[in-house]
């Protein structure tokens, strides 16, 4: 499974952990940066992890922003991503039980990095249920086609 992460500078610590914790359980991962603590704007980030998942290049992204909820935003702008803001391990099985999410975001000023790796853990093995479900994903992509 490849993965591309990113972060912001504000998320850069917690991204350079979770990197190294997902390198560590195998997975191919990208890294588009911020590769420093220097300020920068996260929807560069955001755009970049977007567009690789949107186009089948990533099968997920990670990525951190100071509360991870501008990733989140400036990352649904891309046509094919449902990015979600995770703060447990509850809200990260269901965004991809329900949601089939393909981004997860992360809080770098307020999630803990075992908190982290356990996120993206859970996030990363729990699958999309379908069903139902589908016909609501569907949806949301009808919003995105047909405005
Ligand atoms: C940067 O100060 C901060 O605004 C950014 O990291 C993020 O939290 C935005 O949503």
């Amino acid at each position: 499974m490849r993965l591309y992460v990113g972060s912001d500078h504000a998320g850069f610590a917690l991204k350079e952990h979770v990197r190294e914790h997902l390198e560590h359980e195998g997975y191919e991962v990208v890294d588009v940066g911020t590769h420093t603590e220097e300020s920068v704007d996260y929807p560069d980030f955001a755009r970049q992890v977007g567009e690789a998942v949107a186009a089948g290049d990533a099968d997920y992204g990670v990525l951190v922003c100071g509360s991870g909820l501008g990733m989140a935003i400036a990352a649904n702008k891309v046509d094919g991503v449902r990015a979600v803001q995770v703060m447990d391990t509850e809200m990260a099985k269901m965004s991809r039980m329900h949601n089939d999410a393909n981004i997860v975001t992360l809080a770098g000023r307020y999630t803990e990095p075992e908190i982290a790796d356990a996120i993206v853990d859970t996030f990363l093995a729990t699958a999309f249920e379908g069903g139902r479900h589908q016909n609501r994903v569907d949806k949301i992509a009808a919003i995105e086609h047909e405005g």
